[in-house]
């Protein structure tokens, strides 16, 4: 199957339900269908799995089906694949990169780890498998505070590559890290200015607000935190209203098990659009999904050197975060 533009370009009839089609191929497959917050409506609506980073790894190490269809971007692809080298596991769309993943080139951290001797190498999950090659310990929003305080107060570590999560943990934890530079490029262009005009027009609600955000708007928030951690402060806060500053996609789940709070999401300093989404993210949409399954192409691969030198950062983190 041709997969030079790296989908299945494949046509796909338009009279099909493709709803229908995919849960049909799913079952045929034996595949499961694991979503990250950020996916479009219909493709969570469709997932076995919806969750943040973590728990899409936590629940890749325990997964017995033999394909494994990843509706989120490439590293989570790659984070899988490590957790289940002996299965299938597909990806919509392969350019389903991460501006994140890409600010932190393997060859460029390794100079900046001899540069820093001494030091425990801690990475977001946001980054390639050659990254995580050279990490000590991987971690993602959700369990990057609680692994750091696990941690002796005077270990020297250097965190990449999200410098807004890295001041963040900083902050929380007194610790002082040594930073990569990197940044998500969704997630630095909210606009505090028209966050604040939000919240004068709907004063009641609470701003919720990722950690890969800058500093300014985290200080704003009533909630830092990954995105399961934005979705439970919804469904178990009292109040009605929210302005949400992360991806987009997470509303869907929001408004899903919340229907009668009102989720707002915080706009981007650079359009008119009422919401910021990662285009990477949206990549995947429902006819790539189908054709993927029904010709279980494109397919994530890890190169075989890498494979146990990026799963043991992982297995630490799973096993820290318990
Ligand atoms: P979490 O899934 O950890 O909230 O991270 C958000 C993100 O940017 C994923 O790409
Ligand atoms: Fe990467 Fe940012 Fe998109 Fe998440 S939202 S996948 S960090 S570019």
């Amino acid at each position: 199957m041709n997969v030079e533009k790296g989908y299945v370009d494949a046509p796909v009839d338009p009279s099909l339900n493709l709803k229908e089609e995919i849960l049909r191929l799913k079952k045929e497959k034996g595949a499961v269908i694991m979503a990250h917050y950020y996916q479009r409506g219909e493709i969570q609506e469709i997932a076995d799995y919806i969750g943040d980073s973590l728990a899409l790894a936590r629940i890749a190490a325990k997964i017995e089906a033999p394909v494994i269809v990843m509706c989120g971007v490439h590293f989570m692809g790659e984070t899988a694949k490590v957790l289940c080298p002996g299965k299938k596991v597909l990806i919509p769309d392969l350019n389903a990169g991460c501006s994140l993943a890409d600010s932190c080139p393997a060859d460029k951290l390794e100079q900046f780890i001899k540069e820093h001797p001494g030091h425990t190498v801690i990475s977001y999950v946001n980054t390639t498998a050659a990254v995580k090659a050279l990490t000590d310990i991987v971690v993602t929003s959700g369990n990057a505070r609680k692994i750091v305080e696990a941690l002796p107060e005077d270990e020297k570590i250097i965190f990449g590559p999200d410098r807004n999560l890295g001041n963040y943990i900083n902050g929380v934890t007194g610790r002082s890290m040594v930073l990569w530079d990197g940044a998500c490029h969704v997630h630095e262009k909210f606009s505090l200015e028209k966050i604040m005009e939000l919240k004068q027009q709907h004063p009641q609600a609470k701003i919720l607000v990722h950690p890969e955000c800058k500093k300014p708007l985290q200080m704003i928030a009533d909630k830092v935190g990954s995105t399961a951690v934005l979705l439970d402060f919804a469904r178990t806060d009292s109040a009605e209203e929210f302005i949400v500053a992360t991806e987009s996609g997470i509303l869907f789940e929001m408004q899903r098990s919340c229907p009668d709070k009102l989720f707002i999401p915080a706009p981007p300093n650079d359009s008119t659009c009422a919401c910021n989404d990662c285009s990477y993210m949206k990549l995947n949409t429902m006819e790539k999904l189908y054709n993927c399954l029904l010709h279980e192409a494109p397919e994530v691969t890890v190169a075989p050197e890498l494979m146990e030198a990026a799963r043991r950062p992982i297995d630490r983190m799973l096993e820290m975060s318990k």
